[in-house]
């Protein structure tokens, strides 16, 4: 069944002022989570376009009151969307690594607390089914954050891709490897030909979804996806089966729509 498409739409000319706006509805969110008695794990995405967000987020939340950010810390339990197979958590190509630099080191919260699939695992397919696992144990995704491929791909789930999709080893397609090959010296040789990344179920399962889109070069994969039915061409398109998908997009990526 589609709901209404994003069920909320926050437009904002300049990126800049997009992310402050994004950072002020996750500090809310946050503060709400330190009340509640086990709050569903965070989503986490990587990439370009969280980059300035988590920069921002860790300027907000540095400013907390102390008992506030204890109480933060303590809790905090995050999920990786994804992770190259074959690279190591000391690799700083990995999304481990980024996750760690970001938002770990500069809050001062253990690693322990931000899960991502083990790339470095003997068994990828093993690997997604113990990730799968935990994150089950752990009851889901409560907030989830995500970026938007070029080709339309959430997490690394690549078209196409069906919506019932699980956590697995995907193969990564041309587009994508060129599009984050700037992370491998744009050397498409060093770029990972797979991944494990969580599915479109985990995705859909979670409470709510804030899709971020920034940018001149995602206006085109943006547009096709306001406009398409659900399909799996384009796996964000499966999003307008949930029902609280914030969609959060800069005036550059909005061009088509002005
Ligand atoms: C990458 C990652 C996603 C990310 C998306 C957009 O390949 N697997 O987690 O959200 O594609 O990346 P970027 O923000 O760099 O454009």
């Amino acid at each position: 069944m589609s709901y209404k498409f994003p069920f909320k739409l926050t437009v904002s000319e300049k990126t800049e002022s997009l992310i402050e706006l994004i950072v002020d509805y996750i500090e809310k969110s946050f503060y709400q989570r330190l009340y509640f008695d086990s709050p569903k794990p965070l989503g986490l995405a990587t990439g370009r376009t969280m980059t300035p967000i988590y920069k921002s987020l860790v300027k907000r939340l540095n400013l907390w009151p102390q008992e506030d950010l204890k109480l933060l810390k303590e809790g905090w339990c995050s999920f990786n969307l994804d992770e190259y197979v074959g690279l190591d958590t000391n690799d700083n190509r990995s999304f481990w690594y980024y996750i760690h630099e970001n938002l770990s080191i500069p809050l001062g919260i253990q690693s322990g607390k931000f899960f991502t699939p083990n790339g470095k695992s003997s068994d990828p397919n093993l690997e997604c089914n113990s990730y799968l696992s935990k994150l089950k144990i752990y009851g889901g995704i409560g907030i989830q954050f995500l970026g938007l491929g070029a080709n339309g791909h959430v997490g690394f789930n690549e078209p196409p891709c069906d919506y019932k999709s699980s956590c697995r080893v995907v193969s990564l397609s041309d587009t994508t490897r060129k599009q984050n090959s700037f992370a491998f010296g744009d050397d498409l040789k060093k770029v990972p030909e797979s991944a494990i990344t969580l599915g479109i179920d985990e995705i859909l399962n979670s409470e709510e979804i804030h899709l971020i889109v920034t940018g001149d070069m995602k206006s085109n994969i943006l547009r096709k996806l306001l406009i398409s039915s659900p399909s799996e061409n384009l796996p964000a398109s499966w999003l307008k089966l949930h029902k609280k998908v914030f969609l959060w997009v800069d005036g550059p990526a909005y061009k088509y729509f002005k």
